[in-house]
């Protein structure tokens, strides 16, 4: 039986080219997302290996608990990858709390549930190596800014509980894997879907979602925690971590007044 890997979000960006990656290495996929038509594309294209597709609507209770529930009885389970996620534009107050709440739904409570029956059926396999949880944060996981608020808190939340599995799984010895991926800007439909225009950002500080899956893949198998792709952002996320809250604050000020666009990663 080949491994299987269940990747949320898909059907386009990021989670589409780990589809295909993975897909390459081997592996069986669980597809999910809302968007049946492009599944169904996605699922024709890689037919050489056996892809299962489902409709769902992970920021909904019922959605996630269905995906919970077929991941917890995946007899051969061997990757979750949480992908599924996005943006949204205008300050706190102005962006709706639906679409906040929903957020949060998605990015916490979706990684936290599908996590939880992920490790409930890797621990209790046999051990092999490779197994794990991939969960796709952001760079903005490492800072905060104005029209960002939401997303950078849920995103701060998704690394800290991938670096509190990894340190709970060291404890007990376990060889099974997590990584948080924190991507910086990547071309995908995410700032299509809040229409964000990409000109205001540099094109150097732009990524392939190819480069940042093979990034994230490579680490994988070397075992690595906090994963950020490209050479610009791993310099980028040294000075956030070093600064302190008050440069950080100063700086993400400035920005948002220079450009007067939201900023989302
Ligand atoms: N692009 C960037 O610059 C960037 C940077 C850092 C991190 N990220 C993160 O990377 C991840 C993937 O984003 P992307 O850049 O690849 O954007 P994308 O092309 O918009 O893909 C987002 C995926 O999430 C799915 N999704 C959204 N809401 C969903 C829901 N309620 N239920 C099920 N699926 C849902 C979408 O599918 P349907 O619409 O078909 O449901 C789509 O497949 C996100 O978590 C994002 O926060 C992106």
């Amino acid at each position: 039986m080949a491994k299987l890997a269940v990747i949320t979000g898909a059907s386009s960006g990021i989670g589409a080219s780990f589809a295909r990656q993975l897909a390459a290495r081997g592996y069986d996929l669980l597809l999910v997302a809302r968007r049946e038509d492009k599944l169904r594309t996605l699922a024709a294209e890689l037919a050489a290996v056996q892809v299962e597709i489902v409709v769902a609507d992970l920021a909904s209770d019922s959605g996630r608990e269905q995906i919970a529930q077929r991941i917890r009885g995946a007899a051969n389970l061997h990757l979750l990858v949480n992908n599924a996620g996005f943006g949204s534009v205008g300050l706190f107050h102005q962006a709706t709390l639906r679409i906040q709440d929903e957020m949060h739904r998605l990015h916490v409570l979706t990684t936290l549930a599908l996590s939880h029956a992920a490790m409930e059926n890797l621990l209790a396999a046999p051990p092999t190596q490779g197994r794990g949880i991939i969960n796709v944060s952001s760079v903005a996981s490492f800072g905060q800014s104005p029209s960002n608020v939401s997303y950078c808190a849920t995103k701060a939340w998704m690394t800290s509980f991938t670096q509190g599995l990894a340190i709970e799984l060291a404890s007990q010895n376990s060889p099974v894997k997590v990584q948080a991926l924190c991507p910086g800007f990547t071309y995908s439909e995410f700032h299509d879907r809040i229409h964000m225009s990409r000109d205001p950002i540099p094109k150097q500080l732009w990524m392939t979602a190819d480069f940042v899956v093979a990034h994230s893949l490579r680490a994988y198998d070397r075992g690595q925690i906090v994963v950020i792709p490209g050479w610009r952002y791993k310099v980028i996320v040294a000075f956030m971590r070093a600064m302190p809250f008050s440069v950080m604050k100063s700086i993400a000020t400035f920005a948002a007044r220079k450009y007067r666009k939201p900023v989302s990663t």
